[in-house]
C-alpha cells in the first residue's frame, strides 16, 4: 500500500482503482505512513504555521432541503436567525480584535441576502478591516452575483462539491438539486476570480470507496485552493436521523490523502471533526490540515445554527477562546499566526 502513497505523493497519477484499493485496502501502517508523509509535505509549504479564520454563521433560513443537514427548509424545529449587516461587522470587529484576518460569512441559501445587501457587507468589512480577507459561503448562486460580489471584494468563497457521484447526489439532494449545477457554480467562481474551496462529508449516507475514489479525483482535476471535508454526523430532524456518523480514521486518512495530492491547498481541521471526538481538530492538524475555523457568530445564535446534532459551540471552538486554541497547538508544536493565509502563490 505504501507504493501508492508514494505514487500519489511524487507523480500525482493514482487511477480510480487505484484510490479504491488505497482506501478500502489500508491498515494501521498504511494510514500511519500516509498521515507522516502529509505532515511532512505540510511542514515544508507551511512550516509549524496555522491559520485561523472567523466563522460568522450569517443565516440559518435555507431554501434547500438536503436530506443531511439540520437546516434544511422541510426541519420545522429549527429555529431561525439571520444577522443584519451590523451584527456581521460587530462579528468581524471582535474577530480583528482577537486576531483574525479571515472573516468567513456562512450560511443557508437565504434570499434576504441579495447581492445588493451583500454587497454593501463586503463593502464595509473591507473599508473597516482592509488588511482583511474576506470568504463566502453562501451556496449556489448565479454567475453574475458571483462577480458582483467578487468585485465588491470578496476574496475567496467555499461551495463543497458534496460527493462527485451522480447516482450519490441524487441520495442526499432533493430532485430540485443538482450536481452538474454545483459544478457549474464551481466553474463559474474560478472564473469570477475567487480562491475557491470544494469539499465532502465523509460517511454520508451511501457512500462507498468507489465514490470517495471519484471525490478525490474530482478534487485533483478541480484543483481547488481549499478543501473542506468532515464526518457526516446525523441530525435528529432529518430524513437520516438513524444514519451512523462518519468514521474518524477514514476521515484523517483522507485528509493526509488530499494534502499529499494538492500539496498547498489550504485544508481545515473541521469543526464537524471536533465534534466527532474530542481531540479531533488537534487530529485533523496532525493529518496534514493547516487551518482551524473557531466559531465568531454571537453568542446567542450558535445553537441554532445546527447542521448536525451536538454541535461544538464553546470551548476551543469559540473564537474567544483563542488563547486556549493555541496552547493546544503549540502543545503539539504548532503555532497559530495572525495573518489573511492565502493560498501561497506559485
Ligand atoms: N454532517 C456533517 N456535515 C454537514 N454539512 C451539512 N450537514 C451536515 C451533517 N449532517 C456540511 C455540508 C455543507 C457544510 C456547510 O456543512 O458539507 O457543505
Amino acid at each position: 500500500m505504501k507504493e501508492y502513497i508514494d505514487r500519489l505523493k511524487e507523480e500525482h497519477t493514482l487511477t480510480r482503482e487505484g484510490f479504491e484499493t488505497l482506501l478500502s485496502r489500508r491498515d494501521a501502517d498504511t494510514h500511519a505512513y500516509a498521515l507522516e508523509q502529509a505532515v511532512k509535505i505540510r511542514q515544508q509549504i507551511y512550516g509549524r504555521d496555522i491559520y485561523i479564520r472567523g466563522l460568522v454563521e450569517v443565516s440559518s433560513y435555507c431554501k434547500n432541503n438536503c436530506y443531511y443537514c439540520g437546516i434544511r427548509s422541510g426541519n420545522k424545529k429549527a429555529s431561525r436567525y439571520r444577522l443584519t449587516p451590523d451584527e456581521i461587522l460587530d462579528c468581524c470587529r471582535e474577530g480583528y480584535q482577537l486576531g483574525f484576518r479571515t472573516f468567513v460569512l456562512q450560511g443557508g441559501e437565504d434570499a434576504w441576502y441579495t447581492d445588493e445587501i451583500l454587497t454593501a457587507v463586503i463593502q464595509d468589512i473591507k473599508k473597516d478591516f482592509p488588511d482583511c480577507a474576506v470568504t463566502l459561503s453562501l451556496g449556489e448562486r448565479s454567475k453574475e452575483s458571483y462577480r458582483r460580489l467578487y468585485a465588491a471584494g470578496a476574496d475567496r468563497y467555499l461551495l463543497r462539491h458534496e460527493t462527485a457521484t451522480e447516482e450519490h447526489y441524487r441520495k442526499l439532494h432533493p430532485p430540485n438539486l443538482s450536481l452538474t449545477d454545483r459544478k457549474t457554480c464551481l466553474k463559474d467562481l474560478k472564473e469570477a476570480g475567487y480562491q475557491v474551496g470544494a469539499g465532502f462529508m465523509v460517511g454520508s449516507p451511501g457512500q462507498t470507496y468507489a465514490h470517495l475514489a471519484e471525490d478525490l479525483l474530482f478534487l485533483r482535476k478541480l484543483s481547488p485552493h481549499m478543501v473542506g471535508i468532515g464526518p457526516f454526523l446525523s441530525h435528529q430532524d432529518t430524513p437520516f436521523a438513524h444514519e451512523p456518523n462518519g468514521d474518524l480514521d477514514l476521515t484523517l486518512f483522507l485528509l493526509a490523502l488530499i494534502r499529499l495530492m494538492l500539496p498547498k491547498v489550504l485544508l481545515p481541521s473541521t469543526t464537524a471533526l471536533g465534534t466527532l471526538h474530542p481531540e479531533g481538530r488537534k487530529l485533523g492538524i496532525l493529518a496534514g490540515c493547516n487551518v482551524v475555523m473557531p466559531n465568531l457568530s454571537p453568542s446567542g445564535v450558535r445553537e441554532k445554527y445546527l447542521l448536525y446534532d451536538n454541535k461544538i459551540a464553546t470551548g476551543l471552538e469559540a473564537a474567544e477562546s483563542i488563547d486556549l486554541l493555541k496552547k493546544q497547538m503549540e502543545e503539539i508544536g504548532y503555532k497559530i499566526v495572525c495573518a489573511r493565509g492565502d493560498y501561497p502563490a506559485s
